[in-house]
């Protein structure tokens, strides 16, 4: 994966106007979900004020993109609380195909994934 070769091995700081508002992550998944153990997961996180105009989105495609130039075909996995709405959105938009929900942490969740060769739009 692109990024420091560490069991991090994708961290990109999102900046906007020399200031940080999020972050994203592209790890190999743990345990946590079985059926994503082992696979590049993407994670994400904003700060509040900067949600509502598609920086995530613009983000996240980019750190996707640069994935798929460093390990092509691979497919990489997000899981989500159904509840989380903001998300949902985002994973769908990204072109993130459901592939399960699961109850776990006394919540619905979402898990989805996302190939290259697969057209986002
Ligand atoms: C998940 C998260 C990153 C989504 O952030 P977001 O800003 O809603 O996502 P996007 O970048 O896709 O932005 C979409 C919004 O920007 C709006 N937007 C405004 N200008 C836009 C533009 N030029 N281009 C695209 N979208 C634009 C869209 O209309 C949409 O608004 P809406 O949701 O009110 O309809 C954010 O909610 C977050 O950090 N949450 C906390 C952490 C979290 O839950 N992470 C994921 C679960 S593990």
């Amino acid at each position: 994966m692109p990024g420091a070769p560490s069991r991090r091995p994708g961290l990109f700081m999102v900046g906007l106007d020399g200031a940080m508002i999020g972050r994203i992550t592209l790890t190999r998944a743990t345990g946590h979900i079985r059926q994503a153990a082992g696979k590049a997961e993407l994670g994400n996180l904003f700060l509040p004020q900067a949600w509502g105009y598609g920086y995530a989105a613009e983000a996240c495609a980019a750190a996707l993109d640069r994935f798929a130039g460093a390990l092509p075909g691979e497919p990489v996995v997000l899981a989500t609380q159904t509840a989380n709405v903001r998300s949902m959105r985002l994973a769908a938009k990204l072109g993130f195909i459901e592939v399960e929900r699961f109850e776990a942490y006394g919540a619905e969740q979402w898990l989805g994934e996302w190939s290259s060769l697969t057209p986002s739009d």
